[in-house]
């Protein structure tokens, strides 16, 4: 994407590799000095779509984008079992490791794989996985989750997987990145160029293709007939129009980034796979706004963030309809019994059984338990957005940080 429309073709280098350019030639050598070749490949980013259009910001476009993004990838991902090498009921344990957005990701995923395939699932953040020696199945698949697919701490722990014999596997965004040439097999998301810093479209659409994976794992581990796979993947393929209508909701996602434009602190509750979306909807908030944000497993509220409840402080509650809503809605009324702040997020049923008019609402698609995470996270990155807007930082750049983490 770098070299833009200057280069038609490109030629990625290895590890180590040398390369002497000359008027009519190439020369290329490996790290030991051999005459090596590598693959020329065409440079063919459509950098159309790296503009902004009439958006203010990529970031705007690129939650907008969501919709396409995900159906184009649900698509892809129908096909993996055809595409991939891989048997999930060769594999006894599954690691799956990133960074920031995309751990949050391999978060979701954990619930997806032993929940629809009764397949253990170990995840962890890269920085952390590759110094703490772990101990790994020699019938493991470790899964690598990036967008950029070059995040420095994710590279490394990837090689470690590697040495220690597991099948690997990278989803990213970028097909020829250099964790995509490390693994032995490779999903892209079908995404598109994601400019702004903020992950947003890359992250459901890492959530189409892992959904994906997992439908594939529980008809491999015979949790699912064909019929019920079909019945899973049908209820993905409904996540797209339920998107359209969360957009749809902007300008009441907009009111609510805007309410927060003095908030201090703000928190974001879930249970079950909305737990990580809780913590993702926190990521975007105070990466773009800096507004400092903390995302909890609403269980967790008791065991000392609950001291942290003053008068007004916003909580967001992740509380789509299912068998733990009676225990989250419990848990907001932890919040409201302390002053907080509470903004509900739900379905109509979940809306109901809050019946508390102190709680302010946002009503969500009814969904399958199974798709709420890729719903959800839509209404928080807009909230995020325009909390950020309000603020006037620098939305699609924030301080600090970098588009790709390609240093430790
Ligand atoms: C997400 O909004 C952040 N920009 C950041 O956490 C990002 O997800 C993380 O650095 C991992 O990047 P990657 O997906 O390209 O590996």
């Amino acid at each position: 994407m770098a070299l833009g429309n200057r280069a038609a073709q490109v030629i990625y280098m290895e590890e180590g590799d040398q390369a002497r350019l000359g008027q009519q030639d190439i020369v290329l050598v490996d790290a030991f000095g051999r005459s090596v070749s590598r693959k020329r490949v065409d440079n063919d980013i459509d950098h159309e779509q790296t503009g902004k259009q009439n958006h203010s910001f990529y970031m705007h476009k690129e939650i907008h984008e969501q919709p396409d993004t995900v159906a184009r990838t649900l698509v892809h991902s129908y096909h993996l079992k055809d595409q991939l090498e891989l048997d999930f009921m060769e594999i006894d344990r599954l690691s799956i490791i990133a960074c920031g957005t995309s751990y949050y990701a391999a978060m979701v995923a954990k619930y997806w794989f032993e929940q629809l395939a009764a397949l253990p699932v170990d995840i962890d953040v890269a920085s952390e996985f590759r110094y703490r020696s772990p101990l790994m199945s020699n019938s493991g698949l470790a899964v690598f989750i990036s967008q950029s697919g070059e995040t420095a701490d994710t590279l490394a722990a990837l090689k470690y997987a590697r040495s220690n014999q597991q099948q690997t596997l990278a989803v990213v965004n970028v097909a020829a990145s250099s964790i995509a040439r490390e693994a032995d097999m490779s999903v892209q998301t079908q995404a598109g160029p994601e400019i702004g810093v903020a992950s947003t479209k890359a992250f459901t659409a890492q959530l189409s293709v892992l959904g994906s994976l997992a439908i594939q794992a529980a008809q491999q581990r015979r949790q699912f007939s064909a019929e019920m796979a079909r019945a899973a993947f049908t209820t993905l393929a409904g996540v797209p129009q339920k998107l359209e209508q969360i957009l749809s909701m902007e300008s009441q996602l907009e009111a609510i980034g805007n309410s927060l434009t003095d908030a201090r602190d703000a928190y974001f509750i879930g249970r079950g796979s909305s737990y990580p979306i809780a913590m993702e909807g926190a990521l975007k908030l105070k990466e773009i706004s800096y507004i400092h944000a903390e995302g909890f497993g609403a269980g967790e509220l008791k065991h000392g963030p609950i001291a942290l409840i003053e008068s007004g402080v916003p909580v967001f509650v992740i509380a789509p309809n299912n068998d733990l809503l009676e225990k989250t809605l419990s848990n907001m009324q932890e919040v409201v019994a302390r002053g907080g702040r509470c903004i509900l997020l739900g379905d109509k049923h979940s809306i109901k059984a809050c019946g508390d008019d102190q709680v302010e609402c946002i009503e969500i698609p009814e969904s399958d338990p199974f798709t709420s995470p890729l719903l959800y996270v839509a209404a928080l990155q807009l909230i995020a957005y325009y909390a950020a807007l309000a603020k006037g930082t620098d939305v699609d750049q924030p301080r600090n940080l970098a588009k790709s983490v390609t240093v430790e």
